[in-house]
């Protein structure tokens, strides 16, 4: 790993970087870490902003992924197959850290992951949302069971491109900023 810096010595990259890892994997497993609930935020097909906050359900740091479940009919899935380029903003007061990650999207409607999500939701109380026949956001749209096998459930598989993390202290904040590559540097 590269790092360029005014402070070089302030920050352990490779440190920070594992606690982020560490905080997104803790946000996966607990109901109130507020890393639970990012937003995600993309291009709709006229090339204008959208964002919705989403449900982080799985980080997995040597793949460099994150999953977001959602409703293949939903319009973000259109979207995001038109655009896969979104970004996901994490904020927490408790850490006092912002994480912002640009992504590259993949949505995966079939497949060994879907399943396994499939599985793990079917379980819940949410997967009604899965199965209702009219899609999420149509007005009135029934929360009635479905077929168990016509479920409408996709898997975004989220690839992180780059990260973007803020820590806001007293004594000045902090921001640095991971690429692909490997590479971090301290922002001034
Ligand atoms: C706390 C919270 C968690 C949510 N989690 C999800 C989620 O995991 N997946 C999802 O598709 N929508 C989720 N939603 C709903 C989205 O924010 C959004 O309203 C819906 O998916 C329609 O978005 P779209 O029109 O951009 O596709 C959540 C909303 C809230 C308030």
């Amino acid at each position: 790993m590269s790092a360029s810096s005014d402070h070089p010595a302030d920050i352990d990259f490779e440190s920070l970087r594992g606690q982020i890892w560490l905080q997104l994997q803790r946000a996966v497993g607990e109901r109130d870490h507020e890393w639970r609930t990012p937003v995600l935020a993309g291009v709709d097909a006229d090339g204008l902003p959208q964002a919705r906050t989403v449900v982080l359900r799985r980080a997995d740091p040597n793949a460099g992924t994150l999953q977001v479940y959602t409703d293949s009919r939903s319009p973000k899935v259109a979207e995001l197959q038109g655009q896969p380029h979104a970004v996901l903003v994490f904020w927490s007061r408790r850490l006092n850290w912002q994480l912002r990650a640009r992504v590259t999207v993949q949505v995966q409607t079939g497949g060994e992951q879907v399943e396994a999500a499939w599985e793990q939701v079917s379980r819940t109380a949410a997967a009604t949302d899965y199965l209702a026949p009219a899609a999420p956001g149509s007005v009135f749209a029934s929360r009635a069971h479905g077929d168990h096998a016509s479920h409408h459930l996709a898997v975004l598989l989220a690839r992180i491109d780059a990260l973007d993390w803020l820590e806001l202290a007293r004594d000045g904040h902090r921001r640095v900023r991971f690429d692909d590559s490997g590479a971090c540097r301290l922002i001034p």
